[in-house]
């Protein structure tokens, strides 16, 4: 698929963006994962609106977003991993690291670590540059529900609440970014995403730990099991479609009421793109009472599809 961002913001809409983070209030901006809700991360009053609009727990820490690896270093204590690791920005990458100063405790949930990402998008890279700080940036939806990948989506999500949206055009990758925690012993993968398991392994050399969430320990709070969910229940590994259930078809679709298809030729990365617009029109579509999904190969980015998948599909309380 062909991707071609607005390469620019028009200067007014900068200035008028800059003026709101400064001012304390919120824009929503384009990445290359999905749309983000920007707050001034400085600024514990202005990220406590973040929490407020998505109605997200506030035990849950944000990703502060910056324009450089060399102002990521302001943030973030570096070590060699950072150094190894931050050649993927600006890229879909966090890399969680302790806490050099300069991020609101509401930002880090209280914590003594830091999650710091450069995005990939050029209307967002010369947002950030010009405003020469962190913006703290959870995915621009109502906590638990999917993340947005049009400006479309986010407008879906707040209605009348909804800030100023940078149009960035659809985002090319639509999963959120890989979470990688390296600032203990040992490089913990949090987060699947489109920097997969192996480039981490090879960049680093050596095999990621297992994560804490999976040892029973909740370390990153966005690995709650049902996450990224839609409303109608979701089943998966499904081989066909019945009665009522809307299809998320990878390949070759058996017949199906509606089908969503995600890659007819089962490219991975194309799949990515398509899941979350796919999973709203099912979801938002009268005719189903439930969504089935064909198997999708866990390999490559192919980890994170499968995860999202996993969590939209777990049951909530
Ligand atoms: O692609 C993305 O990462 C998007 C775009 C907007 O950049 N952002 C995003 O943010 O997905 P959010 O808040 O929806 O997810 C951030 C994830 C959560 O799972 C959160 O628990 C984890 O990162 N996280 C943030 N700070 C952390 C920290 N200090 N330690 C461990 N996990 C952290
Ligand atoms: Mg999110």
């Amino acid at each position: 698929m062909k991707h071609s961002y607005p390469q620019y913001i028009d200067y007014p809409q900068q200035e008028t963006a800059l003026s709101l983070w400064r001012g304390g209030d919120l824009v929503v901006i384009p990445t290359e994962t999905v749309y983000g809700l920007g707050a001034d991360a400085h600024n514990g009053e202005a990220v406590a609106k973040i929490y407020a609009l998505k109605s997200r727990p506030s035990f849950n820490p944000l990703i502060a977003h910056v324009a450089s690896a060399t102002i990521a270093q302001r943030y973030g204590v570096w070590n060699d991993w950072a150094e190894t690791l931050s050649r993927f920005w600006p890229g879909p990458l966090t890399l969680v690291l302790r806490h050099a100063g300069g991020i609101s405790d509401l930002a880090r949930a209280g914590g003594e670590t830091v999650a710091l990402r450069v995005p990939n998008h050029p209307a967002t890279l010369a947002l950030l540059q010009a405003f020469n700080g962190p913006i703290a940036a959870p995915s621009a939806n109502q906590s638990g529900r999917i993340s947005p990948t049009t400006p479309q989506h986010v407008r879906e999500e707040f209605g009348a609440a909804c800030p100023l949206i940078i149009e960035g055009g659809a985002c090319e990758i639509g999963l959120e970014s890989t979470v990688v925690d390296i600032s203990g012993d040992a490089p913990v993968l949090l987060r699947a995403g489109a920097i997969t398991r192996e480039m981490l392994e090879k960049a680093l050399g050596q095999p990621l730990a297992q994560s804490l969430a999976t040892q029973g320990e909740l370390k990153s709070p966005g690995m709650l099991a049902s996450h990224y969910a839609p409303q109608k229940p979701l089943r998966l590994h499904a081989t066909h479609a019945e009665a009522g259930e809307g299809l998320l078809a990878f390949g070759h679709a058996p017949h199906a009421e509606v089908i969503e298809q995600l890659s007819e030729h089962k490219n991975l990365n194309e799949a990515a793109a398509n899941l979350f617009a796919a999973l709203r029109r099912l979801d938002a579509n009268p005719k189903l009472q439930r969504i089935a999904c064909m198997p999708i190969p866990a390999t490559g980015i192919g980890e994170a599809i499968n995860d999202r998948l996993s969590r939209a599909a777990a049951r909530k309380e």
